[in-house]
């Protein structure tokens, strides 16, 4: 490990270079992390972008589904989860026995994973989706009745933009997101009424229905880069606010919450992944059977979108 942390972002790049990795980063990375990826991105953008890569090790920052994903993607390629306590509490509210269950109980119903699930729980469905395509995902099944794990409030948003569908919805949430109150959107916006408010479909119900933007952490980000619109209240995770700022010097951001801060994703700093390169620590494994039906279900979703 060089002595002088500043060395760092030097010594990442070398070491990239020579070992010919790929390092990704989800929006909610800090702020270093982001500057030293060769990409950044949400969840969807990097699951094909890691599908397509050239590079022979990935390095993934951000939380594990994440990085599981693109092993089932790209299994020949070594994957590494720079800090191996990355998780998703999301992701960990449902198993594959919860979905084996719900299909004994729902027999005609397609069976729709969010990408915060375990590969385990992919395997057992029928398509993969992410908050950037969710709707059009649903929009593309031919089956009447819905199963969808594990995020009940991504559940909400898709029922509401898709009514003809009936959704079996897992009580599943992210406890990021669902910390955020109507309250606190009524606050925020009396303190800062010429603010458009732009939230993540992860949020409550509730506070969705307050929101004039509902989209991934992407697509917030697009969206308040090509407004018009000077001030924005995010109602995401506060990592998109590095990119946002950066992007838009003479736009305004509030954070919707000081609740909007995700402790797995801020796990990964510059020596994470300065160790992850030098060690080759931890590398993702996922058993052949297992990898080979949830790709099965996160490539039907790339053919949708
Ligand atoms: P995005 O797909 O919008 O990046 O979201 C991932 C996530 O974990 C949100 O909490
Ligand atoms: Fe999981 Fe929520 Fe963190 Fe996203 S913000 S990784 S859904 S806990």
């Amino acid at each position: 490990m060089p002595r002088d942390t500043e060395a760092l972002p030097e010594k990442i790049r070398a070491l990239k270079k020579e070992k010919n990795a790929l390092i990704v980063a989800h929006n909610y990375q800090i702020d270093a992390v982001q500057e030293i990826a060769d990409v950044v991105g949400d969840s969807f953008a990097l699951s094909k972008y890691c599908a397509t890569a050239s590079q022979d090790i990935i390095v993934f920052c951000g939380v594990h589904f994440m990085a599981e994903s693109a092993k089932i993607l790209s299994p020949r390629k070594t994957v590494l989860l720079p800090e191996r306590t990355a998780g998703c509490p999301m992701a960990d509210m449902v198993t594959a026995a919860d979905v084996q269950e719900l299909k004994r109980r729902h027999p005609r119903a397609a069976v729709v994973c969010y990408i915060n699930t375990s590969a385990a729980v992919k395997a057992e469905c029928d398509i993969c989706c992410t908050s950037s395509n969710a709707v059009k995902v649903i929009q593309s099944l031919k089956e009447e009745e819905i199963i969808f794990v594990p995020d009940k409030n991504l559940g909400s948003y898709i029922a509401a933009q898709v009514p003809e569908k009936k959704m079996i919805i897992w009580e599943g949430f992210c406890v990021t997101h669902h910390r955020v109150t109507v309250e606190e959107v009524i606050r925020v916006r009396e303190a800062h009424p010429d603010a458009l408010v732009l939230v993540h479909p992860e949020c409550r119900p509730e506070v969705v229905a307050l929101a004039d933007f509902v989209g991934s952490t992407k697509q917030i980000i697009d969206f308040a880069t090509a407004s018009a619109e000077k001030k924005f209240i995010i109602g995401t995770e506060m990592g998109v606010l590095y990119r946002l700022k950066k992007d838009n010097p003479e736009k305004t951001f509030y954070l919707l919450s000081p609740g909007l801060i995700c402790p797995n994703m801020k796990k990964t700093t510059l020596k994470s992944v300065y160790n992850a390169l030098t060690q080759m620590q931890y590398p993702i494994e996922v058993a052949e059977e297992i990898l080979i039906k949830a790709r099965s279900a996160l490539e039907r979703m790339l053919q949708v979108t």
